[in-house]
């Protein structure tokens, strides 16, 4: 059962007057000890590709609602800053198919807004992958209306634990690059059919102990309630998708990483970053390995920050960030958010966003970066 930790829809809400500004409240998984699951991208080049793992931790994930069709089917998806394609289960996904019976499935036949495209699918995610056809309906999310989206449905999702995550399919926030050829992906339809007046979007994500889990997705601009200080902008490294440019890393005086590529997402839990920067960063932190997992103390206060350099500005992960409680048996371990991926960049997932508010501008192709305010609604 999913939990919603609060109910705000209200644009009147906002701290700005803006009528083309939409707001999706995020809720995040429950407390779950023992396993949950948690997302790394499997980057490979020019496909999309995303792998589950068994973790511990809380509030790993962060769903939104939307509805498709006419009247309204409702599903709860991850908006995913790291892909482009949106996608549900299918009611046609055979009853064979566990993963696809246990999640809310779309029935075209109900709605009077679809209209078939003909194309089949494939999206591959690590080992495992989504297959089905595209159909077009009219996407609702937030009190707006998004007609005409294209939009996989899945009739066969070899997913890992797919078939015990809470949500059931996946808005994609990513740009038109990476989207299937001849589709308009979520967020160029939503700009070009003007339902928001600036393409933008911000992400507030809270994840510390103290706050309520959950968080915000604002379309059409940002809430300046949510960060410290003023926004720091910084281009689009690459132009095909949400990503900057880190300058460099050290933790103290010691660089742990030079001058990469790192991608913005919310469809990872965690901070990934190279093999060798990692490597760095377990030698300075002193890292032990205890059960696969590593270990370090859970006195937060003897840990240094990792400060990342991003157009200028360090923006440091404290040890709050970057550690993870977790209990096995009776013990309490803190073990690090960061793996490391076997690839030339970075990955600043969840743990990152939790921190920073982020403000994607796809006119101006940058990305604005604050501290995220804590303790927020
Ligand atoms: C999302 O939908 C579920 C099921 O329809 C509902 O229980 C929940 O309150 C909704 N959450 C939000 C934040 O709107
Ligand atoms: C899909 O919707 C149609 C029309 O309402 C209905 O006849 C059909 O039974 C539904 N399919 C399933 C599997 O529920
Ligand atoms: C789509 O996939 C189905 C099997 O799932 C197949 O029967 C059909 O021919 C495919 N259509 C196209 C256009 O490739
Ligand atoms: C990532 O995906 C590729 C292609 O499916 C696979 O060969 C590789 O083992 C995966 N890497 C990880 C770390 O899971």
């Amino acid at each position: 059962m999913l939990r919603a930790w609060f109910i705000l829809i209200a644009v009147s809400c906002l701290s700005f007057a803006n009528k083309n500004v939409l707001k999706v409240p995020l809720y995040a998984a429950e407390k779950v000890y023992g396993s949950d699951l948690f997302f790394a991208r499997n980057l490979t080049k020019g496909s999309e590709t995303l792998n589950l793992k068994l973790q511990t931790h809380t509030n790993l994930a962060y769903y939104g609602n939307i509805s498709m069709g006419t009247p309204r089917q409702h599903f709860c998806v991850i908006f995913d800053t790291g892909s482009s394609n949106t996608w549900l289960p299918s009611i046609n996904c055979p009853k064979s198919n566990l993963a696809c019976q246990s999640h809310k499935r779309y029935n075209s036949s109900r709605s009077t807004s679809y209209t078939p495209d003909g194309r089949n699918f494939t999206l591959r995610y690590g080992s495992g992958r989504v297959v089905g056809y595209l159909s077009k309906d009219t996407l609702h999310f937030a009190g707006a209306d998004l007609p005409g989206l294209i939009f996989g449905e899945s009739l066969f999702v070899q997913h890992f634990a797919f078939t015990s995550v809470r949500f059931d399919g996946l808005v994609g926030l990513g740009l038109g690059v990476l989207a299937w050829s001849n589709t308009t992906p979520f967020l160029e339809l939503l700009c070009t059919k003007k339902v928001i007046e600036k393409c933008v979007f911000s992400v507030y994500l809270r994840r510390h102990p103290r706050d309520t889990p959950g968080g915000e997705i604002l379309f059409g601009g940002f809430d300046r309630t949510k960060f410290e200080g003023k926004l720091h902008y910084v281009p689009l490294s690459l132009g095909n998708s949400w990503n900057l440019e880190i300058t460099k890393t050290a933790v103290g005086t010691k660089e742990i990483g030079g001058k990469s590529n790192a991608i913005l997402d919310t469809g990872t839990s965690l901070v990934l970053m190279p093999q060798e920067s990692y490597d760095n960063l377990l030698k300075v932190l002193s890292a032990k390995v205890e059960n696969g997992y590593k270990v370090l103390t859970c006195e937060t206060k003897s840990l240094p920050n990792i400060n990342i350099l991003i157009g200028g500005k360090v923006f440091p992960l404290t040890p709050d960030d970057y550690l993870m409680e977790l209990t096995l048996g009776r013990k309490k371990l803190c073990v690090l958010a960061i793996a490391p991926i076997n690839r030339g960049f970075w990955v600043l997932g969840d743990v990152f966003l939790g921190r920073y508010y982020t403000v994607y501008d796809a006119t101006a192709k940058r990305i604005g970066l604050a501290k995220a305010v804590k303790g927020g609604k």
